[in-house]
């Protein structure tokens, strides 16, 4: 069994409760993060809504409140190979969870600076650790987080959307064939685009290198603690609330706790799937404890719970948080309206017991959100950012060139 971990991207949303979770259930953790998302904080203006420490501070208390160190290491994984290949060296880990990328698809659609930030940085990272991990030696298993946008929404609709692969039956001279192929990768933003070149990465590596590789396509995360974080003040976890780097549920839930109307850009027809953060953070440890055997094709997961179309997420928090709902133009080009079916089977086999949106946990969140409300910048809750250049920005932030059939005001 996996006993020594390495969490790449610690110090992130999802990254931070993953490596307490792990210390908690007696994996020895370390660390690997650049810090550049609290860099990414003070070039757009904006902070977690909750206040988040520095990173020696919740090491420090983590130590306290649990007993366990977790070990830390500040390397840019995209430019600094040497040093990851020399940190693999010296820890040795089982397993290596990888978080360390560029998240945002407003972000990466900001500026042509942005788009080029975004691909250098998540794709020469994700090779950079795969090319360590050869040259190491090491038997090590890789967990990356990618995304259900690989897949894009809609392609066909109402087809199911498999777990990484399709089956397809190709004509050949001796009749159809049957085999299993990377489903088609469909992005809609430069930050999925690289999800995508991670998918084709980790298939080259798994067949020229024998990695043994889980991908797993999340859906969008809510929530904000898990019960390690929740365990001191000092180990909070970041909220993100602004029109870059809020998801859309935590932004609404923000929105709802501060009386700003809920903006649902276009007409909240677009479906997308999502998981709460504890479920992140169970599905990692699974993915861990279920390795795929040396000589296996990659394992691919669907990193998901339910989905929910905008609107309707929107209706939810409005009933529990008395909020009003307003359409704003689309700044991505998107379709209006999708269906969104996905296969997730592969994790409930597993023995994942899904957290659910209705759990009651939209409360919860709603109270960190009125708890936090006075550190809120209304200013940054509207997007800033906008998929082609010929949609042009209006004075609330918003874009102006959304088909007006999609936009119900
Ligand atoms: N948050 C979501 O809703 C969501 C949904 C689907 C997939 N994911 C994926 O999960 C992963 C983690 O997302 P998150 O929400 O925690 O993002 P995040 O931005 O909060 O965390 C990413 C962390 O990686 C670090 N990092 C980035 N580039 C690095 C580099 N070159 N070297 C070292 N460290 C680097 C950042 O400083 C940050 O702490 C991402 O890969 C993201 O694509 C997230």
């Amino acid at each position: 069994m996996a006993k020594r971990i390495l969490v790449l991207g610690g110090d992130g949303f999802c990254g931070w409760p993953t490596a307490l979770r792990l210390s908690a259930q007696g994996y020895q953790v370390d660390i690997v993060d650049n810090l550049s998302r609290r860099n990414i904080d003070n070039e757009l203006c904006c902070e977690s809504l909750t206040p988040i420490r520095s990173i020696s501070r919740r090491l420090q208390t983590w130590q306290q409140v649990s007993g366990n160190d977790i070990g830390y290491y500040h390397i840019n994984i995209a430019t600094q190979p040497e040093a990851l290949l020399q940190c693999l060296r010296d820890i040795r880990p089982d397993a290596i969870v990888h978080f360390a990328e560029q998240r945002a698809a407003p972000y990466s659609m900001k500026s042509s600076w942005h788009k080029r930030y975004t691909v250098d940085n998540n794709v020469s990272g994700s090779n950079n650790l795969l090319a360590a991990v050869v040259e190491s030696g090491l038997d090590i298993h890789i967990v990356h987080l990618g995304t259900m946008g690989v897949y894009g929404y809609g392609r066909v609709d109402g087809a199911v959307i498999p777990e990484g692969y399709l089956p397809v039956q190709i004509e050949t001279e001796a009749g159809w064939q049957q085999t299993d192929i990377l489903h088609p990768a469909d992005p809609g933003s430069l930050y999925h685009t690289t999800k995508t070149i991670d998918q084709l990465l980790f298939y080259f590596y798994n067949k020229n290198d024998n990695l043994r590789i889980t991908d797993l396509h999340q859906g969008v995360v809510w929530g904000t603690q898990t019960p390690e974080t929740a365990r001191h003040d000092d180990l909070i976890n970041r909220f993100d609330y602004d029109g870059d780097y809020g998801t859309v549920l935590n932004r609404f839930l923000m929105q709802a706790a501060i009386g700003h109307p809920l903006t649902i850009y276009g007409s909240g027809g677009q479906t997308r799937a999502f998981i709460h953060l504890r479920d992140t953070v169970r599905c990692i440890q699974l993915a861990i404890e279920n390795p795929p055997q040396t000589g296996a094709r990659v394992d691919i997961f669907n990193q998901v719970t339910e989905t929910w179309t905008v609107a309707e997420l929107a209706q939810k928090v409005a009933a529990i948080a008395g909020a009003e709902i307003r359409h704003y133009q689309n700044p991505r080009k998107e379709a209006a309206h999708n269906r969104l079916e996905v296969e997730r089977g592969k994790f409930q086999q597993l023995g994942l017991n899904p957290t659910t949106l209705d759990a009651g946990l939209l409360e919860e969140v709603v109270d960190i959100a009125r708890r936090f409300r006075e550190r809120c910048d209304p200013a940054r809750i509207l997007p800033s950012s906008r998929w082609t250049k010929d949609q042009q920005l209006d004075s609330e932030g918003t874009a102006e060139t959304a088909p007006a059939a999609s936009v119900a005001s």
